[in-house]
Formats: structure tokens, sequence, C-alpha cells
């Protein structure tokens, strides 16, 4: 219920208004409260008269008693920002309707009704790009979680499900493309130069499913037969000029409708699937039935305008919508606590995807490093909430790394224990079982623990408790006896003092010294807050190697000498746990650089030794470029300051770039060499190619570090001899961080080369944002000035102020003025997007992990923030849990 505004009811209740709150404090949500809805809506028909400016619905709705609740009288329809035109009940105009809020109460004498509501709505003022809107001169929809309430009145919550009719009806010129949900059933002309088409979707699907969009658009088609011979329409619905950049997206969509078959026995439902690629988007994309609305940054993709990074980010999240009408539509969740379901679920199926499509421990390195990057931190600060939270005051807010990227992890480690075959068994139960189902997170967890035959009783905890568990790790040998002594702590988080122990799976392998090789890996459970475990035959002490493959979303704190980091640096044959040793031996490095622990000798030994274990990296013929590329990323300064209990950005920034500039110094001619090999490669899609371009600009990055000359120099010709982006990009990303003539020429270059094409003007902004050069601050003020610069274009804002927030040592300067001027951006943006201005908060929300002088300056931003008058919910929530 929506208490923040008085309520219009004519008989206003006094009390009622007495109570209501001031906007400053919407209510809050709990998962305790859930009740299911006095009514069904088994069909709704709806009918657009499509304008930019004007849009007008009528809505007709079909609702009965639902037997499976508490019988009401009154039927609540939630609404944002709606005003009725007219309502009709059976047939009859009605004046017996009532506001509650936004929310429209009607009362219902009978069992079974007709509704009938007339609105009005003007797309081109929604800035908020939730419900209907305009984009560029085209109309489109997002309404999940709860934009349908902005487009009609309507039980707007995922667990009342309808088939839809709709009928759109517009101008022919301006909307030459209409497309909804389903199946296309009719279409007609109309004398006035108006035309029309008719949509049925035959799957009962929630509100936030919905989707339409008009407009003039140019289609990719082509086909696909499924497992059972059905054949399926695909179209990728684009700008005019855009078409020859949706091959990729196209590939992406057959190889993720095969795979779905294949891997999970899932196959396609309707003889029709539509992509459209917008560029007014909050997100992603999103999983409309039958209808994916892209954000183009998702869908378009050449070698000259897009990097393999973003070829890999079409594919995936591609691969993502489309896994989503299984995971997801078909079995859609039954209120929004449980997002986890369907966001974890799919998350995990698209990675699984991406790592049968390409290299398989290279995604696996990729995806721990979003979790650590993004989600430890938010699992260690004020915003920390379980996979399935229990409470919240603005839904867009959950749709975290946590509710996706711990939730993947979640059911990843489900699989880890049980094996892919009997997950399998645990998915098609799942899938069977709640077909047509709005399910919860329990349900899930119940089909796999049948359907595979495990025990997960302790292990709903993952779905309760907040933080990463923390795993202390020590290893003990004594005769022929290696005991592994380990113990767990699970962080208090707020509204979580007392945690009890979780089930973490731990992959490990005990190598021998002298062959280099272990006995196989195993796996091991520790469920409880200390356990040991021993193995026998060891006469040496053997060398550990834990959490194999990152088995579970843990921190490990192990007590392990650096020959034996160095020694699993070379020679784990687990790729993950050799990426990860590397980056212990750097972290453990850094810190105690960073907090002065270091005298010369031990700070120059330590450096030899990190020189040595990358130049190992850089000599090892077994490996293929794109792997020897993860080894050579540096932990980032982000992760960096996740493992300390106060972190100071500056230091930290300081020490990691002098290492840098140490390794490219000593190793400037294994780099040097390095570089030229891989730049001899032709460009292709390849494995091999993409992998020689990887190495290619990390070589450059260690070499700017350690002679600028020779890497401005180097990098000036890898940007000038380019033949694809992400050879260009790398160099221009190089190049931005130096001063220096090339830098100027070469980010003049790149903006003439590419203007008027907006995801590679995003690019020109965020390199700029996210630079190492010292004066970033003083760019970003200047680039906010620019003509190519709106508020309004979420990539655009994220290109620009995502970029710097999120980079450390711009965000993070000493004298704050980077918390001012990403608290005036939230400021600035709230009334205009509130979902896109709260996703800046984090940042801010990190003070209690600072040192003294920049927490101070961080909570003081946050404070500014919190006084502003008529804040969003969006923003509201996200600073007063920073606060608290
Ligand atoms: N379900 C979409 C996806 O992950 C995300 C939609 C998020 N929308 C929002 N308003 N927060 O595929
Ligand atoms: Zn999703």
């Amino acid at each position: 219920m929506d208490i923040a505004r008085t309520p219009s009811t004519p008989d206003g209740n006094p009390e009622l208004a007495d109570a209501a709150r001031t906007p400053q404090e919407p209510p809050t949500i709990r998962r305790e409260d859930y009740q299911p809805f006095p009514w069904t809506v088994p069909e709704v028909s709806l009918d657009f008269d499509l304008g930019l400016e004007a849009t007008r619905i009528v809505s007709t709705l079909k609702v009965a008693r639902n037997p499976a609740a508490e019988a009401s009288p009154t039927i609540r329809l939630n609404g944002d920002g709606l005003e009725v035109v007219s309502v009709a009940i059976d047939g009859e105009p009605s004046n017996g309707w009532t506001m509650d809020g936004d929310d429209l109460l009607l009362t219902l004498p009978g069992e079974a009704h007709e509704i009938r509501i007339v609105t009005e709505i003007d797309p081109s003022a929604n800035t908020q790009l939730m419900g209907l809107y305009a984009s560029d001169g085209m109309l489109c929809t997002q309404c999940e979680a709860q934009g349908f309430r902005r487009i009609t009145f309507f039980p707007d919550r995922p667990d009342v499900l309808s088939t839809y009719r709709v009928k759109m009806h517009g101008d022919a010129e301006t909307f030459p493309v209409l497309l909804c949900n389903g199946n296309l059933e009719s279409t007609g002309k109309d004398e006035d130069g108006t035309h029309w088409a008719e949509w049925h979707d035959p799957w009962p699907k929630p509100s936030y499913l919905f989707a339409l969009v008009a407009g003039q658009l140019v289609a990719n088609t082509d086909s696909f037969t499924t497992m059972n011979g059905r054949e399926v329409t695909l179209n990728i619905y684009v700008r005019d000029g855009d078409l020859d950049r949706t091959g990729h997206a196209m590939e992406s969509l057959k190889k993720s409708m095969r795979w779905d078959e294949e891997t999970f026995g899932r196959e396609y439902d309707l003889d029709l699937f539509n992509i459209v690629a917008v560029s007014d988007f909050n997100m992603g994309a999103m999983e409309n039935k039958g209808l994916n609305v892209f954000n183009t940054k998702y869908v378009l993709a050449d070698e000259d305008t897009a990097t393999d990074g973003d070829f890999d980010g079409v594919e995936g999240v591609i691969a993502h919508e489309y896994f989503h009408n299984w995971s997801g539509n078909r079995i859609t969740c039954r209120d929004w606590f449980q997002l986890s379901l369907k966001e974890g679920f799919t998350v995990l199926r698209d990675q699984l995807f991406s790592q049968d499509m390409g290299s398989a421990p290279v995604k696996r390195i990729e995806d721990v490093r979003v979790l650590r990057g993004a989600q430890f931190p938010e699992d260690s600060g004020p915003l920390a909430h379980p996979i399935r939270p229990d409470s919240y005051r603005e839904i867009s807010n959950f749709y975290t790394a946590t509710v996706y990227n711990k939730g993947a992890e979640v059911i990843r480690m489900m699989r880890t224990m049980c094996g892919e075959e009997r997950f399998r068994k645990g998915t098609d139960l799942y899938f069977d079982r709640h077909d047509g189902e709005a399910a919860t997170c329990e349900d899930f967890v119940r089909a796999i623990e049948e359907g595979a035959g495990l025990d997960l009783e302790q292990f709903r905890r993952w779905y309760s408790q907040a933080g990463t568990p923390k795993i202390t790790v020590r290893l003990e040998h004594a005769g022929n006896t290696a005991t592994l002594h380990l113990s767990q702590d699970v962080p208090a988080t707020p509204g979580q003092p007392e945690k009890q122990p979780m089930p973490i799976p731990l992959k490990l392998a005990l190598f021998d010294r002298e062959s280099k090789s272990h006995r196989g890996e195993e796996l091991i459970v520790l469920d409880s807050q200390e356990a040991s475990f021993t193995f026998e035959g060891f006469a040496q002490p053997p060398v550990l190697s834990i959490n194999r493959g990152f088995s579970a979303p843990v921190v490990i704190e192990r007590d392990i000498a650096q020959d034996d980091l160095v020694f699993l640096a070379a020679h784990d044959d687990d790729p993950f746990a050799r990426y990860e040793a590397l980056q212990d031996l750097i972290v453990s490095h850094l810190k105690q650089s960073v907090n002065g622990d270091l005298a010369d000798a031990e700070r120059d030994s330590a450096r030899t030794a990190i020189a040595a274990a990358i130049r190992a990296v850089l000599q090892d013929d077994a490996l293929d470029d794109l792997m020897r590329g993860e080894l050579l990323v540096l932990p980032s300064e982000t992760y960096l300051a996740e493992t300390m209990a106060v972190a100071d950005p500056g230091r930290i920034h300081e020490e990691r770039q002098a290492l840098r500039a140490a390794i490219g110094a000593t190793l400037k001619d294994d780099f040097s060499a390095l570089h030229k090999r891989a730049s001899a490669v032709p460009y292709s899609l390849q494995p091999e190619a993409r992998g020689a371009r990887k190495v290619k600009t990390q070589a450059l990055m260690f070499l700017a570090a350690g002679d600028p000359e020779l890497g401005r120099a180097m990098a000036w010709a890898q940007y000038e001899a380019a033949d694809n982006m992400t050879d260009r990009q790398g160099a221009l990303m190089v190049l931005t961080g130096v001063d220096g003539i090339e830098r100027t020429n070469a980010l003049l270059d790149f903006y003439n080369r590419y203007k008027g094409n907006a995801l590679v003007v995003d690019k020109w902004f965020a390199l700029q944002a996210g630079s190492m050069h010292p004066n970033t601050i003083e760019h970003v003020k200047a680039l906010a000035e620019h003509p190519d610069f709106t508020m309004k274009n979420p990539n655009r804002v994220r290109s620009l102020f995502m970029a710097f927030a999120y980079n450390p040592h711009a965000f993070h300067a000493a004298d704050g003025e980077g918390y001012r001027l990403v608290a005036d951006v939230i400021l600035a943006l709230d009334p205009i997007n509130p979902q896109t201005a709260a996703r800046f908060v984090p940042q801010l929300g990190k003070w209690r992990r600072m040192e003294p002088k920049r927490s101070a300056m961080m909570k003081e931003q946050l404070e500014r923030i919190a006084s502003a008058p008529a804040l969003s919910r969006d923003t509201y929530e996200q600073v007063s849990r920073s606060l608290g």
C-alpha cells in the first residue's frame, strides 16, 4: 500500500490522513506480510491509442474472486501518477471508485465482474523511463518491477497472472512498426492515415512482463527450429542505420536457444521471438514475453565499434534474457522478495552458457572478479541484504549484485555439491512442478532437494543471512598426516547481529612439492563454526590449493608462505586457483606496503618475487593468451580496499601504481616482445586473436607505467595501426592516463571518427572519466558541459559519472571534491530519473570503511543529500540505509 500521500477519498479518513507519512518516509514493505491477492484477473484486454505526447489506454479486466485468498469486496488497482478518465463496471459507467494515494479502489458486489478503465498519459514527459516512454522518436515500455501502474490501474504484482489481448492504434508514418507480446493476430489501416495491430499472448503473465514498442524500426530476420520442430521467426529490431551491427546478437540468440534445449531441456514456446534495441534504458535489457527490450549497448556490435568485451556482453545479455523465458516467465516470482529466484538462477544459466561458448576458466575468473568488485563491498557495507531480502521501500534498489551475482553463486554451490547430472534432475523437477506458477525461492530449494537428492536444510541459511563468510585456513603437518583446520565467521550485517554457520563447499587439492602434482581434487563441506579434516600418506608437508574454481563465495584467509603462493601461481592445474595464488601474492604484498609495514629491502624482495611470477606467466607456453591476459590483471583498487578493515584509497592507488611501474620496468623486454608478437596476429573473433588483443593492451599498461616515454609511443602506434575497437580503445585508455600531445590528438581523432555513434561516444566519455590521469575531476567537470552530454540518457550519465564514481583515485580525491561532485549528480538526477540517481549512492555509502578524513567528507555529502526536500523513494531509501 502506498500511503505516501494523503488519501483523497470522498469520506477521507482523518486518522489515516494524520498518519500519512511525509514523502521523505516511504513505507517499508515486509516479506512476512505477504498475502495472496483477493481477486484473480484471468483476462486483460488493452486498447492503445498511441501518441508521443498523449496516449490513451482503455483497459478491460475480467476479474473474479480468488478462492485461495481471504475474500474482500474491495479491489485495489495500483496506479502511479495516473488520473482516471473514466471507469465502468459490467458495462455501466461508475462513480463508485475512490483513490487511496495513487491507487484506485473499487467495491465489487459479486463473484466476477468486468472493469473498464480509461487513462491518458504523456510518454514524452516520462523521464524516469518506467512505464510507457518516448525514446528517440519511438514509444517503448519498461514495466519491471512496477512500471505497469504508470500506464493503467492494475494489481501490479507478480502473482496476478493474466492472458493479454492488445490492440495498438497509431499514426502509420510515426509508428510503422507496432509490436507487443505473443502473436500478431490481425492488422489494418484506417482512412485517416492511422493503422492498427492486434496481438494476443496465450501465456498467462504478470503485468511486469507486458511490453509494447511502436516506431520506425527495421529488422534483422532469421529463424530457429526447436528440438520438437517448431519454426520460430526471430527478429532483431533496430534503427535504420544499425542493421549491419546486429549479426552477433542474432548468432548469440540462436546459440542460446540451442544451448537451453541441450543443457536444461527448455524449448521456446511461441512462433515469434522479437528483440528491440532502444537507446534510452535504465538497465541492460528486459525479458518481456516474446518481446525482449534491450539497451542498444547489448545488441549492436561490430569490430569497428565494439570491443571483445562488448561482444561478450551482447552474447551474455541476449542469453540471459532469452533464458528468462523459462526461469522468470514460465515460472515467475510470487513477490519481489523472491527476485533471486529468477535472477540468481538466470545469471547462473547465462554464466554456464558463456563458459561453454568460450573459455570456461577465463569466464569463471571474470565472474569472480565482478563478484568481488561489486558484491563483496555491498555485503560488507550498510546496504548488505540477503539474496532473499526481508524488507524494502523501493524494489528497484534490490536489483543488486547480491540478488543477481551472489544469487547465482548460491545455486552454483548446490550444483557443485550434487554434480551436473543430479542438478539437472533438480531443475527438471522445478520446471515441471512449478510451470505456470508464481513461485518462491523455497519452492526452488525444495525441488533441487528432492530432484537432486540433496539435503539443503542448513543450506537455506544462504537465502536468509547476508554477509560474506570469512574462512580461516591452517594446514598442519606431522608424521604422515596433513590436517586442515578450518573455521568460519559470518560477519554481522544491518539487522542481523548474530549469524549461524553456513555450509561451505570447498574444493581442494594437496600438491606434492617435488612432482608438482596432486592425487585428485576433493570436495569438503564445512558446515560448523570449526572443523578439522585429516589427509593420510603425506611424508612431506603438501601445498594446499583451496576453494578451487571458487567453489564458495567466501573470503579465504590462509596462513601460507610466499614461496607456496609462488609454487601454486606456477603449477596449480586449476586455472582459477592459479590466478588466485598470483592475486594473493600481490594482495598480501600491497596490503603490507600500504600499511607502511615494509622496509625497503622487504619491498624489493617482494616485488622481485612478483615480477618473477609474472615473467613465468609470460613465458609459460602451455597458457593461451586469453588466460595469460587474466593472470596479468592486477587486483583492483576497489578489491584491495575491500580486503582492508579501513582503507586509504590514496595510499592504495600509489602503491598499486608503483608496483605496476616496478613490474613494467623489470619486465620491459618481456612486455615489449609480447606486444610485438601479439601485434602480428590479424583480427578475427577466434580465441587466439582475442587473446592476442588482450595481452597487447596489458603489455602497454605495464610498459606505460614502467617507461612512460616508451609506453606513450607504443600506445600511439597501436592507436594508429588499429583496425578494430579493442586495440583502439586499449591504446586510447593508456594515452588518456598520461599527459602529452598524443593524448590530445588521440582523443580528438576518436571523437571525430565516431561522433554521431552514441555507443562509441559513450566510450569516449567513459575513458576520460575512468582515467588514471591526475586531473580527471577537472576533465569530468568540463565534459559535463560538452554539447553531447545530457542527464536524460542513462547510458550517457553512466559513461561520464558512473565511470567517474567507480574510478577510485578520482572519486576519492583527498580534498573531497569527488564526493561533492557525485552528490551533486545524485541531487540533479533524482527528479529526472530516480532509479539511476539512486545507483550512485552505494559509492558514498562506503564511508564507514574509509580512513577518518575521507569518511567524514563522504558522510557529510550523504547528509547533504538526505536533507534535500522531496527526494525520490529510491534515493531516500539508499541514503537513509547508508547513514543508518
Ligand atoms: N529483469 C531484468 C533483467 O535482469 C532487469 C529489469 C530491471 N528493472 C528495473 N527497473 N530495475 O534481465
Ligand atoms: Zn534478469
